[in-house]
């Protein structure tokens, strides 16, 4: 059985004074029926984990360099997220694909630097709206994930996140059937490429506007893992009722 897993993206998001919100949800959740990951930016990762130490709330980076060290000013090594607390780092996000082009190759070294240091990498894949109207979604998954993913994962060192680009802080969320569609789709292409037990094992999100009242139909469906949440999760009162869904769909 996989356990669920609900993590949030704070993006660009998050003073010294959020990690109130750390504290909030560590106390409404001590003992969850699902992993809880929360990706700080990099200023408040070794603070958060300071706070969540001992608590189930786990703490993740939203990028990190291929290389282990070296000159390569502004970036930031998985090594360096590991030392800092992190047990995950969000890789592959749209909004690096399409802010600082990165290739799915880019990814995949990026995820291979991620295991070596010990993270699990969460990869984020999906499409835009105007390959869904194309009817190439699954084209352009099945490519992400070729390209993008490790040879080397395990179920426990990767996450998938399915996060359509048309669907992130639009409020705007695809049917349970395209979900589904894609998310199985990801299942299959994880058990023939790695094999039943990797493949199965391998948790994945779904991520795009998810929200307290549209979280317990989106974890319906089967081969939803959990979420990747975003706005939602920057507030412990908005993130609570999602985990709370998680827990329940369990
Ligand atoms: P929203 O939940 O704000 O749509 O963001 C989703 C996302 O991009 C998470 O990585």
């Amino acid at each position: 059985m996989r356990r669920k897993l609900a993590a949030g993206n704070w993006k660009m998001n998050g003073l010294t004074a959020s990690l109130s919100e750390l504290t909030a949800l560590a106390s409404a959740h001590p003992d969850p029926a699902a992993d809880l990951l929360i990706c700080p930016p990099a200023t408040l990762i070794a603070a958060a984990a300071q706070v969540c130490a001992g608590s189930p709330l786990a703490i993740g980076g939203q990028d990190c360099h291929a290389e282990r060290s070296g000159a390569h000013t502004g970036d930031i090594s998985a090594e360096m997220l590991a030392d800092s607390g992190a047990s995950a780092v969000i890789l592959g996000h749209s909004e690096r694909r399409e802010d600082h082009e990165e290739s799915s190759e880019d990814v995949r070294a990026k995820a291979r630097a991620a295991h070596a240091a010990g993270l699990t990498a969460v990869i984020c894949m999906g499409e835009s709206l105007a390959q869904r109207e194309a009817a190439n979604t699954l084209n352009v998954i099945g490519g992400q994930l070729s390209l993008s993913v490790p040879d080397k994962s395990t179920a426990e060192n990767l996450v998938i996140a399915y996060e359509p680009i048309w669907a992130i802080g639009t409020g705007k969320v695809p049917t349970t059937a395209q979900i589904g569609e894609v998310h199985d789709f990801i299942r299959t292409h994880l058990e023939s490429r790695f094999g039943s037990d990797v493949g199965r094992g391998v948790r994945l999100l779904y991520g795009g506007s998810v929200k307290p009242d549209n979280a317990a139909e989106i974890f319906s469906v089967p081969n939803v893992d959990g979420a990747l949440v975003g706005g939602a999760s920057l507030k412990a009162t908005d993130f609570s009722p999602i985990i709370k869904a998680l827990e329940e769909s369990a």
